[in-house]
């Protein structure tokens, strides 16, 4: 959606911080010998209480409330019998609606002792979203947005997932401008607007460029043994810095 006044903005924000909370404290819940179902029920139980509405569950029937995946897991994870244990790189993915308002926010953490490879793709990652931000303006070529993250990534001797892209968010979970590369693509000629929401989430990898659906119809993972990360704010685009929605508080 593109923001046109500031009643958005403020239900837009709302929901920002609710994801962004939820994820803060899935986070901080996680530790070894949990399942991902039970880390599941603690976000859902979140969500619920701040009045909002997983948006997987809502948008496709995704069988949890939020996406958890670890390890040679990259992506839509499915919460269930897997046992967290210590030295694990997890991702959660925390999506959700209220009022009509969407976001969406993600983040890989270790579950501790953490190795220095997963220490370091962590740290890429991160610093690919801040890179790919810096890009992010009104009146700018989308795909710098990926030629930023690709740049990054390359620099850092990892590799991009090309088939898990940022997107248009906020009236609904994907929408306009749908996928938004997560490297340079020069034949994309469209232009960040002002106004308009989306996520940027890169995907970098030691070894995948492209991951799988791992047979049950929804988790994405690469080679096994294989370690992949990911970062994402849902953010509105201005003329200057992005206002960044997915902000705990
Ligand atoms: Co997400
Ligand atoms: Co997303």
């Amino acid at each position: 959606m593109t923001v046109e006044n500031d009643e958005q903005l403020e239900k837009l924000r709302a929901i920002g911080r609710i994801v962004a909370n939820v994820l803060r404290d899935m986070q901080k819940a996680a530790e070894p010998g949990m399942t991902t179902a039970e880390l599941d029920a603690i976000g859902a139980k979140l969500l619920e209480e701040q009045g909002a509405r997983s948006a997987p569950q809502l948008t496709y029937d995704f069988p949890g409330a939020t996406c958890i995946s670890v390890n040679e897991e990259a992506a839509h994870g499915i919460p269930g019998e897997r046992v967290l244990q210590p030295g694990d790189l997890v991702n959660i993915d925390v999506s959700a609606e209220k009022d009509g308002y969407f976001a969406d926010t993600g983040g890989s953490f270790i579950i501790p002792p953490a190795s220095l490879p997963k220490e370091r793709i962590c740290r890429a990652t991160r610093d690919a979203l801040e890179a790919a931000m810096r890009e992010a303006r009104a009146g700018q070529p989308m795909n710098r947005i990926g030629k930023a993250i690709e740049q990054l990534a390359k620099q850092r001797g990892y590799r991009v997932i090309r088939n898990l892209c940022s997107h248009g968010v906020g009236g609904g979970l994907h929408e306009y401008p749908e996928e938004i590369y997560g490297y340079y693509e020069p034949r994309d000629r469209r232009v960040l607007t002002e106004g308009l929401v989306i996520t940027i989430e890169p995907f970098l990898s030691d070894r995948n460029r492209y991951v799988e659906d791992t047979g049950d119809g929804w988790t994405l993972a690469g080679k096994p043994g294989s370690i992949n990360a990911q970062y994402e704010h849902t953010m509105v685009i201005t003329r200057g810095a992005p206002i960044i929605l997915t902000q705990p508080g």
